[in-house]
């Protein structure tokens, strides 16, 4: 046997012991609690929250002025000069930075890079986001506003 037989030998037998390791190791780990925990089926994206369950509270009429409104969970809430409601995802569609809620002016503004949205549709107005921001299905309940 020579020394080279030997190295070649050896060699086999530590990538089967590895192999069969990772093997063992993979059996494991897919059938621990931490492989089966919170496998979500809702449809994520990076603009927004994905959807939930109605009637979470998102805020209250009393909390938004006409023409105001408030950012809560990842959401932005507004109230038209009619006082109709309207809920958009406060994910600016540029980059990712939350907008914030209208200050009178009828836009959400974007603190990152400047992008403008109405805040009564959600569409640009001004870039350098190009989409809109996704509407949230909300309805109000008595004086609460909820999700759904
Ligand atoms: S992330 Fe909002 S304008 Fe860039």
């Amino acid at each position: 046997m020579s020394v080279g037989e030997l190295s070649r030998r050896s060699v086999l037998r530590g990538v089967g012991f590895t192999a069969l390791g990772g093997v063992a190791g993979f059996v494991l780990a897919h059938g621990s609690d931490a492989a089966k925990a919170k496998r979500s089926t809702a449809a994520a994206n990076s603009y927004g929250p994905g959807p939930k369950a109605g009637n979470e509270t998102l805020t209250t009429l009393a909390e938004l002025s006409d023409g105001g409104g408030v950012v809560t969970q990842g959401v932005v809430i507004t109230r038209d000069a009619s006082g109709d409601v309207h809920a958009f995802s406060a994910t600016c569609t540029h980059q990712g930075c939350t907008v914030a809620a209208p200050s009178g002016s009828g836009t959400l503004d974007c603190p990152c890079h400047g992008s403008r949205f109405d805040a009564d549709t959600g569409e640009v107005i001004q870039g350098p986001a190009v989409r809109p921001l996704p509407a949230v299905a909300v309805s109000v309940q008595g004086d609460r506003v909820v999700r759904g």
